[in-house]
């Protein structure tokens, strides 16, 4: 996963699978979860940023590969399964009709630590770090381009509604309101209010 996430800028980097890796280790202990499941997920999940033709791709198309890079660790078959799972479900992506919903508790804690590490300070961070990398613009008050402050109401403010277990909801009440004080300020910075 390192060489593959290596020439990433964008906030999806290593940095950014070792801190979904410790939320999702977190919970699982708090959750009673399959602690080894999560772990491999978390290593794994955003292998579909780099598939293809390296501007992603649906996490079904990852799972082969997962199944070879699992295969030489004894996690088993079983386990394996469950990896696949947790990653074909974890990400809510605009090119499905429909997303898939996670159906396992390890699935469930993957989704929720992703979508924490897009939320709060770390959050503010990556939005501009993603958006720099694919050259959309701080913010278009006019509302006619896709802005990186767009992106605060179009996805992060509701992300706290869309998460799916109690240790991530409570972690998710400071983080989200750190982001509304940004999006504010960064509001009110722009009109020349502050
Ligand atoms: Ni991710």
């Amino acid at each position: 996963m390192r060489e593959h996430l290596s020439a990433d800028a964008s906030g999806h980097d290593m940095h950014h699978v070792w801190r979904v890796f410790r939320l999702a280790q977190r919970f699982a202990d708090e959750l009673d979860a399959d602690s080894e499941v999560v772990g491999c997920a978390a290593l794994v999940h955003d292998l579909h940023r780099v598939l293809g033709d390296g501007t992603g791709c649906d996490p079904e198309e990852t799972l082969s590969v997962i199944e070879e890079m699992l295969e030489g660790t004894g996690i088993g078959d079983e386990r394996t399964g469950a990896v696949q799972h947790c990653v074909a479900v974890h990400d809510d992506l605009e090119f499905r009709d429909e997303d898939p919903e996670p159906e396992t508790i390890e699935a469930k804690i993957l989704r929720d630590a992703d979508n924490l590490d897009a939320m709060g300070a770390v959050g503010v961070a990556r939005t501009f770090a993603f958006g720099g990398v694919h050259g959309t613009p701080l913010w278009d008050p006019d509302g006619e381009d896709y802005s990186q402050i767009y992106h605060f109401e179009d996805k992060l403010l509701r992300l706290q509604n869309e998460l799916h277990t109690d240790p991530a909801q409570q972690l998710a009440e400071e983080r989200h309101a750190f982001l509304e004080t940004f999006f504010e300020r960064f509001l009110a910075e722009w009109h020349g209010e502050a």
